[in-house]
Protein backbone atom coordinates (compact mmCIF):
# COMPACT_ATOMS: atom_id res chain seq x y z
CA UNK A 1 0.00 0.00 0.00
CA UNK A 2 1.45 3.40 -0.95
CA UNK A 3 2.13 5.38 2.21
CA UNK A 4 0.87 8.88 2.85
CA UNK A 5 2.13 11.61 5.18
CA UNK A 6 0.29 12.91 8.21
CA UNK A 7 0.05 16.61 7.29
CA UNK A 8 2.62 18.82 9.00
CA UNK A 9 4.70 15.86 10.20
CA UNK A 10 7.22 13.50 8.69
CA UNK A 11 5.15 10.52 9.79
CA UNK A 12 4.43 8.13 6.92
CA UNK A 13 1.32 6.04 7.47
CA UNK A 14 -0.72 3.45 5.62
CA UNK A 15 -3.87 5.23 4.38
CA UNK A 16 -5.88 2.14 5.29
CA UNK A 17 -5.06 1.48 8.93
CA UNK A 18 -5.78 -1.34 11.35
CA UNK A 19 -8.68 -0.39 13.65
CA UNK A 20 -8.09 -2.20 16.92
CA UNK A 21 -11.33 -1.53 18.79
CA UNK A 22 -12.97 -4.92 18.16
CA UNK A 23 -9.91 -6.86 19.33
CA UNK A 24 -10.41 -5.25 22.73
CA UNK A 25 -13.50 -7.44 22.98
CA UNK A 26 -15.55 -4.90 24.92
CA UNK A 27 -18.66 -3.86 22.95
CA UNK A 28 -17.85 -6.52 20.34
CA UNK A 29 -18.76 -9.76 22.11
CA UNK A 30 -15.19 -10.70 23.02
CA UNK A 31 -11.97 -11.27 21.09
CA UNK A 32 -9.44 -14.08 21.07
CA UNK A 33 -5.82 -13.17 21.86
CA UNK A 34 -3.92 -15.38 19.39
CA UNK A 35 -6.25 -14.55 16.49
CA UNK A 36 -6.04 -10.82 17.26
CA UNK A 37 -2.25 -10.78 17.49
CA UNK A 38 -1.97 -12.80 14.27
CA UNK A 39 -4.27 -10.25 12.59
CA UNK A 40 -2.00 -7.35 13.57
CA UNK A 41 1.14 -9.23 12.49
CA UNK A 42 -0.50 -10.08 9.17
CA UNK A 43 -1.44 -6.41 8.70
CA UNK A 44 2.10 -5.21 9.34
CA UNK A 45 3.62 -7.85 7.04
CA UNK A 46 1.24 -6.86 4.25
CA UNK A 47 1.66 -3.10 4.39
CA UNK A 48 -1.14 -2.04 6.75
CA UNK A 49 1.47 -0.69 9.12
CA UNK A 50 -0.59 1.92 10.97
CA UNK A 51 -2.57 0.74 13.98
CA UNK A 52 -5.23 2.72 15.82
CA UNK A 53 -6.02 1.65 19.36
CA UNK A 54 -7.10 3.17 22.69
CA UNK A 55 -6.76 2.31 26.38
CA UNK A 56 -10.51 1.86 26.77
CA UNK A 57 -10.72 -0.74 23.97
CA UNK A 58 -11.07 -3.71 26.27
CA UNK A 59 -9.68 -1.78 29.26
CA UNK A 60 -6.07 -2.19 28.13
CA UNK A 61 -6.61 -5.39 26.10
CA UNK A 62 -6.34 -3.86 22.63
CA UNK A 63 -3.20 -1.89 23.53
CA UNK A 64 -1.78 -5.01 25.20
CA UNK A 65 -2.35 -7.18 22.11
CA UNK A 66 -0.86 -4.43 19.95
CA UNK A 67 2.20 -4.27 22.20
CA UNK A 68 2.75 -8.02 21.81
CA UNK A 69 2.23 -7.94 18.03
CA UNK A 70 4.65 -5.08 17.36
CA UNK A 71 7.49 -6.61 19.35
CA UNK A 72 10.54 -6.69 17.07
CA UNK A 73 8.65 -4.74 14.37
CA UNK A 74 8.26 -1.35 16.04
CA UNK A 75 10.36 0.49 13.44
CA UNK A 76 7.94 -0.62 10.71
CA UNK A 77 4.79 0.42 12.59
CA UNK A 78 2.98 3.66 13.33
CA UNK A 79 0.92 3.56 16.51
CA UNK A 80 -2.05 5.85 17.03
CA UNK A 81 -3.54 5.67 20.49
CA UNK A 82 -5.72 7.88 22.64
CA UNK A 83 -6.23 9.38 26.07
CA UNK A 84 -8.96 11.04 28.08
CA UNK A 85 -11.29 8.15 28.93
CA UNK A 86 -10.89 6.70 32.42
CA UNK A 87 -12.54 3.68 33.98
CA UNK A 88 -10.37 3.73 37.11
CA UNK A 89 -11.18 7.24 38.26
CA UNK A 90 -14.36 9.31 38.62
CA UNK A 91 -14.51 12.83 37.15
CA UNK A 92 -17.44 15.29 36.84
CA UNK A 93 -17.71 14.27 33.16
CA UNK A 94 -19.52 10.93 32.88
CA UNK A 95 -18.93 9.38 29.44
CA UNK A 96 -20.76 6.06 29.73
CA UNK A 97 -22.74 4.82 32.68
CA UNK A 98 -22.52 1.21 33.80
CA UNK A 99 -20.91 -1.11 31.32
CA UNK A 100 -19.30 -4.51 31.89
CA UNK A 101 -15.52 -4.66 31.67
CA UNK A 102 -13.72 -7.71 30.23
CA UNK A 103 -13.92 -9.45 33.62
CA UNK A 104 -17.70 -8.96 33.68
CA UNK A 105 -17.54 -6.31 36.42
CA UNK A 106 -19.75 -3.25 36.19
CA UNK A 107 -17.83 -0.02 35.62
CA UNK A 108 -18.67 3.53 34.60
CA UNK A 109 -16.43 5.50 32.28
CA UNK A 110 -15.45 9.17 32.62
CA UNK A 111 -13.79 11.76 30.41
CA UNK A 112 -10.63 13.32 31.77
CA UNK A 113 -8.57 15.87 29.85
CA UNK A 114 -6.61 17.09 32.88
CA UNK A 115 -2.87 17.49 32.48
CA UNK A 116 -2.19 15.01 35.27
CA UNK A 117 -4.35 12.37 33.59
CA UNK A 118 -2.88 12.85 30.11
CA UNK A 119 0.67 12.44 31.45
CA UNK A 120 -0.25 9.37 33.53
CA UNK A 121 -2.25 7.74 30.73
CA UNK A 122 0.64 8.18 28.32
CA UNK A 123 2.96 6.24 30.64
CA UNK A 124 0.35 3.46 30.96
CA UNK A 125 -0.08 3.25 27.18
CA UNK A 126 3.66 3.19 26.52
CA UNK A 127 3.99 0.28 28.94
CA UNK A 128 1.10 -1.71 27.44
CA UNK A 129 2.23 -0.96 23.90
CA UNK A 130 5.76 -2.12 24.60
CA UNK A 131 7.27 1.06 23.17
CA UNK A 132 8.90 4.32 24.20
CA UNK A 133 6.98 6.58 21.80
CA UNK A 134 3.52 6.96 20.29
CA UNK A 135 3.30 8.26 16.72
CA UNK A 136 -0.05 10.03 17.11
CA UNK A 137 -1.62 10.68 20.52
CA UNK A 138 -5.29 11.67 20.31
CA UNK A 139 -7.80 12.95 22.84
CA UNK A 140 -10.55 10.35 22.52
CA UNK A 141 -13.47 12.68 23.31
CA UNK A 142 -13.49 16.38 24.26
CA UNK A 143 -13.69 17.08 28.00
CA UNK A 144 -15.73 20.25 28.41
CA UNK A 145 -14.82 20.41 32.11
CA UNK A 146 -11.11 21.05 31.44
CA UNK A 147 -9.82 24.09 29.49
CA UNK A 148 -8.26 23.20 26.13
CA UNK A 149 -5.14 25.08 27.25
CA UNK A 150 -4.50 22.55 30.02
CA UNK A 151 -4.98 19.45 27.85
CA UNK A 152 -2.93 20.88 25.00
CA UNK A 153 -0.16 21.85 27.43
CA UNK A 154 0.12 18.19 28.41
CA UNK A 155 0.50 17.23 24.73
CA UNK A 156 3.22 19.87 24.37
CA UNK A 157 5.11 18.41 27.33
CA UNK A 158 4.87 14.85 25.98
CA UNK A 159 6.03 15.98 22.55
CA UNK A 160 9.04 17.80 24.01
CA UNK A 161 9.90 14.64 25.94
CA UNK A 162 9.74 12.61 22.72
CA UNK A 163 7.03 10.35 24.12
CA UNK A 164 4.66 11.35 21.33
CA UNK A 165 5.58 12.44 17.81
CA UNK A 166 2.31 14.27 17.11
CA UNK A 167 -0.98 15.09 18.81
CA UNK A 168 -4.53 15.07 17.56
CA UNK A 169 -8.12 14.90 18.71
CA UNK A 170 -11.15 12.74 18.10
CA UNK A 171 -14.85 13.50 18.02
CA UNK A 172 -14.16 17.26 18.16
CA UNK A 173 -16.36 19.82 16.44
CA UNK A 174 -14.68 22.32 14.13
CA UNK A 175 -15.01 25.06 16.76
CA UNK A 176 -13.49 22.89 19.47
CA UNK A 177 -10.62 21.97 17.17
CA UNK A 178 -9.92 25.57 16.18
CA UNK A 179 -10.00 26.66 19.85
CA UNK A 180 -7.67 23.88 21.02
CA UNK A 181 -5.32 24.41 18.07
CA UNK A 182 -4.40 27.84 19.48
CA UNK A 183 -2.43 26.09 22.24
CA UNK A 184 -0.91 23.12 20.42
CA UNK A 185 -0.53 22.25 16.76
CA UNK A 186 -3.16 19.58 16.22
CA UNK A 187 -2.46 17.27 13.34
CA UNK A 188 -5.75 15.43 13.04
CA UNK A 189 -9.35 14.82 14.05
CA UNK A 190 -10.62 11.23 14.16
CA UNK A 191 -14.32 11.12 13.37
CA UNK A 192 -16.99 8.71 12.13
CA UNK A 193 -17.36 8.63 8.35
CA UNK A 194 -18.88 6.10 6.01
CA UNK A 195 -21.19 5.81 3.01
CA UNK A 196 -24.13 6.10 5.42
CA UNK A 197 -22.78 8.74 7.84
CA UNK A 198 -21.48 11.80 6.05
CA UNK A 199 -22.20 14.79 8.30
CA UNK A 200 -18.53 15.85 8.46
CA UNK A 201 -18.69 16.86 4.80
CA UNK A 202 -20.46 20.08 5.71
CA UNK A 203 -17.97 21.72 8.09
CA UNK A 204 -15.06 19.51 9.13
CA UNK A 205 -13.94 18.56 5.62
CA UNK A 206 -13.63 22.18 4.35
CA UNK A 207 -11.99 23.27 7.62
CA UNK A 208 -9.47 20.42 7.49
CA UNK A 209 -8.57 21.03 3.85
CA UNK A 210 -8.16 24.77 4.46
CA UNK A 211 -6.03 24.24 7.58
CA UNK A 212 -4.03 21.16 6.48
CA UNK A 213 -5.47 18.90 9.16
CA UNK A 214 -5.83 15.17 8.68
CA UNK A 215 -9.24 13.59 8.93
CA UNK A 216 -8.91 10.05 10.22
CA UNK A 217 -12.17 8.35 9.33
CA UNK A 218 -13.51 5.70 11.69
CA UNK A 219 -16.19 3.02 11.23
CA UNK A 220 -15.95 3.09 7.40
CA UNK A 221 -17.96 -0.14 7.24
CA UNK A 222 -20.47 1.33 9.70
CA UNK A 223 -19.19 -1.42 11.98
CA UNK A 224 -19.60 -4.22 9.45
CA UNK A 225 -22.98 -3.58 7.85
CA UNK A 226 -21.45 -2.12 4.68
CA UNK A 227 -19.83 -5.48 3.95
CA UNK A 228 -23.34 -6.65 3.08
CA UNK A 229 -23.19 -9.61 5.49
CA UNK A 230 -25.70 -8.33 8.03
CA UNK A 231 -29.23 -9.67 7.56
CA UNK A 232 -32.05 -10.00 10.06
CA UNK A 233 -30.85 -13.59 10.64
CA UNK A 234 -27.25 -12.59 11.45
CA UNK A 235 -26.09 -14.06 14.78
CA UNK A 236 -24.11 -11.66 16.95
CA UNK A 237 -22.06 -12.82 19.95
CA UNK A 238 -23.41 -11.94 23.39
CA UNK A 239 -22.20 -8.48 24.32
CA UNK A 240 -21.96 -7.25 20.71
CA UNK A 241 -23.38 -3.72 20.70
CA UNK A 242 -24.39 -3.62 17.06
CA UNK A 243 -27.92 -5.04 17.15
CA UNK A 244 -28.87 -2.17 19.49
CA UNK A 245 -27.68 0.57 17.13
CA UNK A 246 -29.97 2.35 14.70
CA UNK A 247 -28.21 1.19 11.52
CA UNK A 248 -28.80 -2.46 12.43
CA UNK A 249 -32.53 -2.03 13.04
CA UNK A 250 -35.39 -1.75 10.58
CA UNK A 251 -36.17 0.11 8.41
CA UNK A 252 -32.48 1.07 8.14
CA UNK A 253 -31.07 -2.43 7.75
CA UNK A 254 -33.22 -3.19 4.70
CA UNK A 255 -32.61 0.25 3.18
CA UNK A 256 -28.85 -0.14 3.51
CA UNK A 257 -28.92 -3.66 2.08
CA UNK A 258 -30.99 -2.45 -0.86
CA UNK A 259 -28.46 0.32 -1.54
CA UNK A 260 -25.65 -2.26 -1.35
CA UNK A 261 -27.47 -4.47 -3.85
CA UNK A 262 -27.61 -1.52 -6.24
CA UNK A 263 -23.90 -0.70 -6.02
CA UNK A 264 -22.74 -4.34 -6.00
CA UNK A 265 -22.34 -4.44 -9.82
CA UNK A 266 -19.59 -1.83 -9.45
CA UNK A 267 -17.80 -4.01 -6.87
CA UNK A 268 -18.33 -7.11 -9.05
CA UNK A 269 -16.90 -5.36 -12.10
CA UNK A 270 -13.64 -4.94 -10.18
CA UNK A 271 -13.65 -8.41 -8.61
CA UNK A 272 -14.03 -6.61 -5.31
CA UNK A 273 -16.19 -7.10 -2.27
CA UNK A 274 -18.63 -4.56 -0.91
CA UNK A 275 -16.38 -4.05 2.12
CA UNK A 276 -13.49 -3.12 -0.17
CA UNK A 277 -15.74 -0.77 -2.14
CA UNK A 278 -16.92 0.98 1.05
CA UNK A 279 -13.36 1.45 2.33
CA UNK A 280 -12.11 2.67 -1.03
CA UNK A 281 -15.07 5.05 -1.40
CA UNK A 282 -14.25 6.64 1.98
CA UNK A 283 -10.59 7.03 1.08
CA UNK A 284 -11.48 8.73 -2.22
CA UNK A 285 -13.45 11.48 -0.50
CA UNK A 286 -11.92 14.97 -0.25
CA UNK A 287 -10.04 15.65 2.98
CA UNK A 288 -9.81 12.05 4.15
CA UNK A 289 -6.19 11.20 4.98
CA UNK A 290 -6.63 7.80 6.55
CA UNK A 291 -9.42 5.26 6.90
CA UNK A 292 -9.45 3.07 10.00
CA UNK A 293 -10.78 -0.31 9.00
CA UNK A 294 -11.75 -2.28 12.08
CA UNK A 295 -10.67 -5.91 11.83
CA UNK A 296 -10.65 -9.04 13.95
CA UNK A 297 -8.72 -11.62 11.94
CA UNK A 298 -6.24 -12.21 9.12
CA UNK A 299 -8.97 -12.82 6.53
CA UNK A 300 -10.49 -9.41 7.11
CA UNK A 301 -7.04 -7.79 7.14
CA UNK A 302 -6.12 -9.25 3.75
CA UNK A 303 -9.49 -8.36 2.26
CA UNK A 304 -9.47 -4.78 3.56
CA UNK A 305 -5.88 -4.08 2.52
CA UNK A 306 -6.83 -4.87 -1.08
CA UNK A 307 -9.31 -1.98 -1.03
CA UNK A 308 -6.28 0.22 -1.68
CA UNK A 309 -5.83 -1.40 -5.10
CA UNK A 310 -9.28 -0.52 -6.43
CA UNK A 311 -9.71 2.45 -8.71
CA UNK A 312 -13.07 4.15 -9.05
CA UNK A 313 -13.75 6.51 -11.94
CA UNK A 314 -15.58 9.82 -11.52
CA UNK A 315 -18.63 8.24 -13.18
CA UNK A 316 -18.57 5.29 -10.77
CA UNK A 317 -18.27 7.62 -7.79
CA UNK A 318 -21.20 9.62 -9.18
CA UNK A 319 -23.34 6.48 -9.47
CA UNK A 320 -22.50 5.41 -5.91
CA UNK A 321 -23.15 8.90 -4.55
CA UNK A 322 -26.48 9.13 -6.36
CA UNK A 323 -27.60 5.91 -4.59
CA UNK A 324 -26.32 7.21 -1.26
CA UNK A 325 -28.17 10.50 -1.72
CA UNK A 326 -31.43 8.59 -2.05
CA UNK A 327 -30.97 6.83 1.30
CA UNK A 328 -33.29 8.19 3.98
CA UNK A 329 -32.20 6.52 7.21
CA UNK A 330 -33.88 6.91 10.56
CA UNK A 331 -30.86 7.57 12.77
N1 LIG B 1 -12.39 7.67 18.05
C1 LIG B 1 -13.49 7.00 18.27
O1 LIG B 1 -14.35 7.42 19.07
C2 LIG B 1 -13.72 5.72 17.52
C3 LIG B 1 -14.99 5.11 17.51
C4 LIG B 1 -15.16 3.94 16.77
C5 LIG B 1 -14.08 3.41 16.08
N2 LIG B 1 -12.85 4.00 16.14
C6 LIG B 1 -11.67 3.42 15.45
O2 LIG B 1 -12.00 3.12 14.10
C7 LIG B 1 -11.79 1.71 13.87
C8 LIG B 1 -12.79 1.20 12.83
O3 LIG B 1 -14.11 1.42 13.25
P1 LIG B 1 -15.06 0.24 13.78
O4 LIG B 1 -14.22 -0.88 14.25
O5 LIG B 1 -16.03 0.90 14.70
O6 LIG B 1 -15.94 -0.14 12.52
P2 LIG B 1 -15.72 -0.63 11.03
O7 LIG B 1 -14.32 -0.51 10.64
O8 LIG B 1 -16.74 0.07 10.24
O9 LIG B 1 -16.16 -2.16 11.14
C9 LIG B 1 -15.33 -3.07 11.76
C10 LIG B 1 -15.99 -4.43 11.92
O10 LIG B 1 -16.56 -4.89 10.70
C11 LIG B 1 -16.31 -6.29 10.53
N3 LIG B 1 -15.48 -6.42 9.33
C12 LIG B 1 -14.27 -5.85 9.08
N4 LIG B 1 -13.82 -6.15 7.85
C13 LIG B 1 -14.77 -6.91 7.29
C14 LIG B 1 -14.89 -7.52 6.02
N5 LIG B 1 -13.95 -7.38 5.09
N6 LIG B 1 -16.01 -8.25 5.76
C15 LIG B 1 -16.97 -8.37 6.68
N7 LIG B 1 -16.92 -7.82 7.92
C16 LIG B 1 -15.82 -7.08 8.21
C17 LIG B 1 -15.58 -6.75 11.78
O11 LIG B 1 -16.52 -7.19 12.78
P3 LIG B 1 -17.20 -8.66 12.80
O12 LIG B 1 -16.23 -9.60 12.21
O13 LIG B 1 -17.46 -8.90 14.24
O14 LIG B 1 -18.45 -8.48 12.01
C18 LIG B 1 -14.95 -5.48 12.29
O15 LIG B 1 -14.69 -5.48 13.65
C19 LIG B 1 -11.91 1.09 15.27
O16 LIG B 1 -11.36 -0.21 15.32
C20 LIG B 1 -11.17 2.13 16.08
O17 LIG B 1 -9.78 2.00 15.90
C21 LIG B 1 -12.67 5.16 16.83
Amino acid sequence: MTKTTLPGTGIRISPIAFGAWAIGGWFWGGAEEKESIRAIECAIDNGMTTIDTAPVYGFGQSEGFTGKAVKGKRDRVQIFTKFGIRWDKMTPNLHFEKTKNNQGEEVSIYRDGSKESVIKECEDSLRRLNTDYIDLYQQHWPDTHIPFEETMDALQILKKQGKILAGGVSNYTVKQMADADKYFHLVSNQVPYSMVLRDIEEELVPYSIANSKAIIAYSPLQRGILSGKITSAYKFNDGDHRPETAYYKEPNLSAINQMLKEIKPIADSKNSTLAQLAIRWALYQPGITCVLAGVRNEKQVLENIKAGEITLSCDEMKIINSKLNLLALEV
